[in-house]
């Protein structure tokens, strides 16, 4: 394992706005925001993962969820649009942090809402995109296009599961954990065409279970998820299990928290 993987130390982690049906004005307690980041992070190290950092924005609560920045296929990113106003400063800073770091970057046009890996994830040549909340159809036809892949479409139907990372888990490129409720009748069998499907419950996907962050045969799951971990062993999966209770109270945990790259 060396790939790498982009976080954002929540110097600045607040909600102080709300975007989401999760983000009800709770307080975060910053101390403990910061424990469970670092587990995070000390656990990607520890896999292996090659840990790259952004500085957070002070004015960009919402910076740590770096899933949302773009999508990355090798040398090339396509940078996100931020459907609500209060995210799209953050986009510069990433745009910034990829040229910096030599990519090609790629700028779909503002008309089209676009949140990275909050709603894509690349399986082989194939990208499974959610749209419908925060992105649009045409930007994952456009992002499919310029990363060269074909496209997977999956109209996400519940506004507590906005985003394609709420509601799915890519556990193997035919294999997933997904919680159904999240998706129409006609959308899990296009999905099943292409692998095996694993539901969740509707108190394991409340609880952000298909948030969880893939790595090999592990998996870094919110905690409170021992069953649906117990279940994954079945399929040589082991998984760990980190408190995120002060991310849930923005509407993301680990995967939201995370971009691979
Ligand atoms: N408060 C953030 C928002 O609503 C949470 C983003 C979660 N990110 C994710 N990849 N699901 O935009």
């Amino acid at each position: 394992m060396n790939r790498s993987i982009l976080l954002c130390p929540p110097v600045f982690y607040d909600v102080i706005y709300s975007i989401n049906p999760w983000m009800q004005g709770e307080d975060v307690d910053k101390p403990i925001a910061m424990q469970q980041w670092f587990q995070l992070k000390n656990i990607l190290s520890h896999l292996g993962a090659n840990v790259k950092l952004i500085d957070q924005d002070p004015n960009l609560p919402d910076m740590v969820f770096t899933a949302n920045a773009g999508t990355v296929r090798g040398a090339d990113v396509v940078l996100s649009n931020f459907k609500h106003p209060q995210r799209q400063a953050e986009s510069q800073h990433f745009a910034q942090w990829f040229y910096n770091e030599g990519y090609n970057v790629h700028r779909l046009p503002p008309s089209a809402a676009f949140e990275g890996c909050g709603d894509t994830v690349i399986a082989n040549e194939l990208l499974i995109g959610g749209y419908g909340f925060r992105s649009d159809l045409k930007a994952l036809r456009m992002t499919a296009e310029i990363l060269d892949l074909d496209l997977l479409p999956l109209k996400l139907s519940d506004p507590n599961f906005y985003h394609l990372d709420t509601c799915f888990t890519l556990l193997r490129p035919d294999l997933a954990l997904y919680y159904p409720g999240a998706f129409s009748s006609y959308t899990i069998s296009k999905l099943k065409k292409h692998m095996e499907l694993i539901p969740v419950s509707p108190e394991a996907a409340n609880k952000f279970v298909c948030n969880s962050i893939v790595c090999g045969n592990v998996i870094i799951m919110p905690a409170g998820n021992d069953a649906v971990a117990d279940e994954l062993e079945n399929y040589g999966i082991q998984a760990r299990l980190i408190d995120t209770s002060e991310y849930l109270k923005s509407g993301g945990s680990l995967q939201c928290m995370a971009l691979w790259i």
